[in-house]
């Protein structure tokens, strides 16, 4: 398995396992280790989690059901969570809101870590930018929980590059990574400015969603039935399944995106690993463009 260089001591394998559906997939202690260890036969040591995932839920389980019961498994593997965002009921409110205060991050910080059972996640990210937040203040939350070790990185998700650069202006340690949404459906983060940011400072992108949330395999709006056409072409040429073609499209830009998965049934997970050997060509990458899009490029 291909790895990426974050840092000189972060690397993460180039697909990652996405752990946000852990409660939807059924996954309970047994089904989890074997998923777990599942994914790292096939090359894939970084799990993404969050604590929105299932509301603390997906963490506890990882935590109580992988990495208490085997703690030899932490070493080898890569762990990504996030913070920031407050589901409704939490504090009594009754909407979401994203809050990255000093006060909020550390304290999720402290509470992701209990459930995960680790001392320590590779990477903390800020899930969503918080609109009312000052960045000086969510940057010394985030050099506080470095400086502590609780985190050995930090990054972002859903940030555009004048976020990512507010952020980054008081931040001692660089952002590692921005973590986005990017497949054949959702093509924006293409055209705005979040990849050639991320190229010229040599920051890590990872791929949220990277099949659509899985709508093009049966959705029947215009856009799943048009890019359902095309990528079943392209999947047909190359003797491959759908969902290859589709993580291929995300693989093949050369930012080096790494696709986090969605899927916790093993075989599909393979077939983002099969995808790493599917290089599109300029004609088909373009064509699943203008089928996302409905129309060429000019
Ligand atoms: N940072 C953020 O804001 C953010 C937002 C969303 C997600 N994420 C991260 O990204 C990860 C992936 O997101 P996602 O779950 O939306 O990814 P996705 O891969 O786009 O969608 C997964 C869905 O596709 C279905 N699927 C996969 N392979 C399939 C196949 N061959 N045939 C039919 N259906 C198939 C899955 O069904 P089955 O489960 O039945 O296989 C599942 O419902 C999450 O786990 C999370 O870690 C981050």
């Amino acid at each position: 398995m291909e790895h990426i260089a974050l840092t000189e001591k972060l690397e993460f394998s180039r697909i990652i396992a996405g752990c946000m559906r852990t409660l939807d997939a059924g996954m309970d202690g047994d089904k989890l280790r074997a998923f777990v260890h599942g994914c790292m036969d096939l090359g894939i040591d970084t799990f993404d989690h969050a604590p929105v995932y299932g509301a603390g839920k997906c963490e506890k389980i990882f935590g109580d059901e992988v990495l208490r019961k085997d703690p030899s498994l932490r070493d080898k593997m890569k762990i990504v969570t996030k913070a920031g965002i407050i589901l409704p009921g939490q504090k009594g409110n009754s909407h979401i809101y994203y809050d990255s205060t000093k006060e909020n991050i550390l304290a999720e910080m402290d509470a992701s870590l209990e459930r995960l059972g680790t001392d320590h996640v590779d990477l903390l990210l800020i899930h969503r930018p918080d609109v009312l937040s000052n960045p000086q203040e969510t940057a010394e939350a985030l050099a506080q929980i470095v400086k502590e070790g609780k985190a050995l990185n930090v990054g972002v998700s859903n940030y555009e590059p004048a976020q990512l650069e507010a952020l980054q202006k008081y931040l001692p340690v660089k952002v590692v990574a921005n973590q986005m949404e990017f497949s054949v459906k959702a093509t924006y983060n293409f055209f705005n400015g979040v990849v050639d940011n991320a190229q010229m400072n040599q920051t890590g992108l990872m791929a949220w969603s990277p099949l659509g949330g899985g709508s093009v395999f049966k959705g029947e709006d215009e856009q799943s039935v048009r890019l359902r056409a095309e990528i079943q072409k392209i999947a047909e040429a190359h003797q491959v399944s759908m969902d290859v073609v589709m993580y291929a499209f995300v693989l093949r830009h050369p930012a080096k995106i790494m696709p986090i998965t969605g899927t916790m049934n093993l075989d599909r997970v393979k077939n983002a690993v099969d995808a790493l050997k599917l290089e599109l060509t300029y004609d088909e990458w373009y064509a699943i463009l203008a089928a996302s899009r409905g129309f060429d490029v000019p």
